[in-house]
């Protein structure tokens, strides 16, 4: 049996992570942990509540008074925010938008982190996000990073959003990923960077059984490579 490892898999914005890294958790029977997700819940809180998207101190006193569950659910694993469910809710244009700001403040980085490693505390899991390498799982026994080109990453979120009934341009779309990469990447907190023993998976000419295939082939030569240490 596969011994009960961590694996980060980090990247931009519609590489692809959170739906490679469901099927690789189901394949190895771990349990899949959505960063993103958490970010999301946090920015919609704060939106319901009127608080000031920057306002570190504020959102460190709601991040207090909330605590951010995931639920198994078919077809997709639901999300609560206390006893509300935010499954659908946290994937809005607006939260979208909002999110980078949220993600940059030192207060959410901090209480995130943390709870995100006391849910991989015992291994057997997958976690997908932007900082799980670096950051949050330094020790993890898989790390990999990620990336395709903006173009192909916005084909890809614009065939999403058309099957759930969102119409926005392609050519927006492209801007909006730019724009969510450039504040990820340059923020000053854990900023999007590839761990330097990330190992890099370009998913640009890849179909998602291509990218959980190479995946689990590499997370096979690791586990290895660790026995025979
Ligand atoms: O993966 P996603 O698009 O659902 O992530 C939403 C936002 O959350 C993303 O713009 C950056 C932030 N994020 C982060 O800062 N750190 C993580 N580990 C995961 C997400």
């Amino acid at each position: 049996m596969m011994d009960k490892i961590q694996i980060a898999i980090d990247g931009p914005a519609s590489a692809g992570k959170s739906t490679v890294a469901k099927i690789v958790a189901n394949k190895l029977h771990f349990i899949y942990c959505d960063t993103g997700a958490m970010y999301r819940a946090v920015t919609y809180a704060a939106i319901k509540k009127n608080i000031k998207l920057d306002d570190d101190q504020a959102l460190g006193e709601l991040l207090k008074n909330i605590d951010i569950k995931f639920v198994p659910g078919k077809p997709e694993q639901r999300v609560f925010i206390n006893e509300e469910e935010v499954t659908r809710a946290i994937r809005t244009p607006e939260i979208t938008n909002n999110v980078s700001l949220v993600s940059a403040q030192p207060s959410v980085r901090k209480a995130l982190t943390q709870r995100q490693q006391e849910i991989a505390a015992e291994g057997g899991i997958v976690m997908d996000g932007r900082d799980i390498g670096t950051t949050v799982l330094p020790n993890a026994q898989v790390k990999i990073f990620l990336v395709a080109s903006v173009h192909e990453r916005a084909v890809r979120r614009f065939k999403e959003n058309q099957e759930k009934g969102i119409d926005t341009p392609l050519a927006t779309l492209e801007k909006e990923i730019e724009e969510r990469d450039y504040k990820d990447s340059h923020r000053e907190i854990s900023p999007l960077v590839k761990a330097d023993d990330a190992i890099l998976v370009d998913t640009t000419s890849l179909d998602i059984d291509g990218v959980v295939e190479r995946i689990l082939e590499i997370v096979k030569q690791n586990t290895k490579a660790s026995e025979n240490q």
